[in-house]
């Protein structure tokens, strides 16, 4: 009998790494209780997890250098995901000040001259609005993606308003419909970053 080698030890099949990005600072954010929502969905798919970005400061040129620490951070924390999910509400139709100034922050080379976090990055986006269901900013972002070599995930963005009994209690009620746009979209997600993967 002849003694057969140990079969090679196969590393398991790293899980995506999904990182959500809630453009609302609230603390009853109705965006974020979506972000909550899909991150619990993707549990056995994906490792997710949603940003902390609070603490970043206004973008300014002159406190570029050195980076300050709650940039460098965030910065960190795009650079090895996968992919963005982006939760984003509308203010004034448009997107709101403090998600776009994270952008910006993002969107700068690092202080090695490397290029920015968010180049090429893949990203969906969802978001719960007043009467518009957010469809103005969602369409706002695009233009800013496109300057970034953003790779869009060809998925339908699941844009939702809220509910005056979601606008009295702070509580997010999902339908049928916006959990079915919203596995959708994390089907088309999770398809895309295999696609990817395979290509590599
Ligand atoms: C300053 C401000 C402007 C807003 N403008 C719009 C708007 O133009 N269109 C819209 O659909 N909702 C608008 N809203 C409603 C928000 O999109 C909505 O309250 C959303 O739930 C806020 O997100 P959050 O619950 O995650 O904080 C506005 C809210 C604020 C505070």
């Amino acid at each position: 009998m002849t003694s057969q080698s140990p079969m090679p030890e196969q590393s398991p099949h790293p899980k995506p790494r999904i990182l959500a990005i809630v453009g609302s600072l609230r603390r009853q954010s109705l965006n974020r209780q979506m972000a909550e929502y899909v991150v619990a969905q993707l549990s056995d798919r994906a490792d997710a997890e949603i940003l902390n970005w609070r603490d970043v400061p206004l973008f300014n040129q002159d406190d570029e250098r050195p980076t300050p620490a709650a940039v460098t951070r965030v910065r960190e924390q795009v650079a090895k995901s996968d992919a963005l999910w982006i939760f984003a509400p509308e203010y004034n139709h448009g997107v709101p000040g403090p998600l776009k100034n994270l952008i910006d922050w993002l969107s700068r080379p690092l202080d090695d001259g490397s290029p920015a976090v968010i180049i090429g990055k893949t990203a969906t986006v969802s978001g719960v609005g007043g009467s518009s269901c957010a469809r103005y900013s969602h369409g706002a972002l695009l233009p800013t993606f496109d300057f970034l070599q953003m790779h869009i995930v060809p998925a339908a963005f699941t844009s939702m308003s809220f509910t005056r009994t979601m606008f009295t209690t702070s509580t997010l009620n999902l339908d049928e419909a916006n959990k079915a746009s919203l596995e959708n979209q994390a089907t088309a997600l999770l398809a895309d970053l295999e696609k990817q993967a395979q290509n590599l």
